[in-house]
């Protein structure tokens, strides 16, 4: 049998590998409602402007909507060699309703439908990432708020470096999750605007009327070239650049999850609702979910590399090629959304042990700058011959394996003449956080203001 919906100019069947390469529907089923929900615009618009009757434009809108039940409680039945969403929904319409169901495809093309739909399948993705974005920022905000003045140490090179609080690192991630909200809604911004009417790549000599179809669709307005709206997919690589973008993001905490838990360190843990056992080791809470979010950036990245190759070089308009940007981004944006549900529970979960992050927060000399500092400020040395001075003195203290403010006043004096007595104020912790007040430093009062006008923003957005 040829394809019912082509097959006028074939005269026998596809190849079995044919088929088997070719057909979409085990993946592209998936936007069945999105599908529906375009064609359903386009018949609408048919049925306004004239180009069929309105008695035809209802009878296969109801039709539509009948499969959308059928699909969505179980009953239609997928059928490859119908290829593709589009194909086996037209097909079923056909079944129920009769040859009136093929005034559907008029001025339209696969081409725009598919452009369509994956456009409304991304947007409402979208929509939902940004909606676990902001519940993920809610509990780091909280977190931020909770801890905004309990030390730990900061690290360079993962060597504790100076003390910062918990809170300023929880709303570290919340600024880059900011940024990565506002990636996807630029992203968003540029997508939205309606391939529909494009037909198969040159437009159409029907009288149709895109502005309707953008109107129910939800589209800001309608794509202004033809060839463009068929054959372009930057929508989709914006959106898994964002992705992917994302996905580093979360697996930067996810790394400092699995390192924090870790018995060495013993900065956080994790209950038994976000970690694992050992099969072997009786003793082991692994945080396997943090080690998964960490991996799984790897795939974003796959995703969008894929994409981004397969669309290199394409010569205008559609290729078979572009039937490839679904499945990877399907795998994509499902396990973005997974990481968010993930990391958004550890971090509601975990609990922080104050006291081992503060004991760190003021080992290795973590308030040397403050000391070289204290010098600039109060004996008017150049910074440099600061960092000198400290070093010297840090040197010794280490020599003697004594913290920094345990150096005896005359050894210090021996390094620098004029060092008093007040240098010891600057050593301690406390007050090393509490005298970062410049704009977005680490002082607690800072950090407090800046968890609380977050959660107030966030709180807005509903
Ligand atoms: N299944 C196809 C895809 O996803 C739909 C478009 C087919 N168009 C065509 N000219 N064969 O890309």
């Amino acid at each position: 049998m040829t394809n019912k919906m082509w097959g006028g100019r074939f005269s026998s069947a596809p190849a079995e590998i044919m088929e088997e390469i070719n057909a979409s529907i085990d993946f592209d089923k998936r936007l069945y409602a999105h599908d529906i929900r375009g064609s359903i615009a386009h018949c609408k618009m048919l049925g306004e402007t004239g180009i069929i009757s309105a008695d035809d434009s209802n009878n296969i809108v109801q039709g539509l909507n009948k499969i959308l039940s059928e699909i969505e409680d179980g009953t239609f039945e997928f059928s490859r060699s119908l290829e593709d969403i589009h194909m086996n929904i037209e097909s079923r319409l056909m079944e129920m309703i009769g040859p009136v169901a093929g005034k559907l495809h008029t001025a339209r093309s696969r081409n725009d439908q598919v452009a369509t739909d994956f456009r409304l399948f991304v947007r409402e993705t979208i929509d939902h990432i940004d909606r676990q974005l902001h519940d993920l920022q809610v509990q780091l905000s909280h977190k931020a708020n909770t801890y905004a003045a309990a030390p730990m140490p900061g690290f360079t090179h993962l060597q504790v470096a100076q003390p910062v609080t918990f809170g300023h690192h929880c709303l570290a991630y919340v600024e880059m999750i900011s940024r990565d909200r506002g990636r996807f809604q630029d992203a968003r911004k540029r997508l939205n605007e309606n391939p529909l009417g494009s037909s198969a790549l040159a437009g159409t000599s029907f009288p149709i009327d895109r502005d309707f179809t953008s109107k129910e669709l939800e589209f800001d307005r309608p794509t202004a070239n033809s060839l463009d709206a068929v054959s372009d997919r930057d929508f989709v690589l914006e959106t898994l650049a964002a992705a992917t973008i994302t996905a580093m993001h979360l697996s930067r905490l996810a790394e400092e999850i699995v390192v924090w838990v870790s018995a060495q360190f013993g900065f956080i843990s994790l209950s038994d609702a976000f970690t694992t056992g050992s099969s072997i080791m009786p003793q082991k809470r692994n945080p396997d979910a943090a080690e998964l979010v960490r991996a799984k950036s790897g795939r974003l990245l796959a995703a969008f590399t894929s994409l981004i190759v397969t669309l290199k070089g394409l010569p205008l308009a559609y290729s078979k090629d572009m039937q490839e940007d679904k499945e990877a981004t399907f795998d994509a944006l499902d396990n973005l959304s997974l990481c968010i549900a993930a990391m958004t529970g550890m971090v509601a979960d975990m609990q922080v042990d104050t006291n081992m992050m503060k004991k760190s927060a003021g080992s290795s000399y973590s308030t040397a700058t403050d000391l070289a500092d204290w010098l600039v400020r109060v004996l008017n040395l150049p910074f440099r011959q600061a960092h000198g001075i400290t070093g010297q003195i840090v040197s010794l203290a280490a020599e003697r394996k004594i913290p920094l403010h345990r150096v005896p006043l005359d050894d210090m004096q021996k390094i620098e003449a004029n060092i008093t007595e007040d240098v010891f104020d600057v050593l301690t912790v406390a007050n090393s956080l509490r005298s970062r007040t410049s704009f977005g430093g680490t002082a607690p009062k800072n950090v407090r203001r800046a968890a609380k006008s977050w959660i107030k923003k966030l709180e807005k957005e509903g």
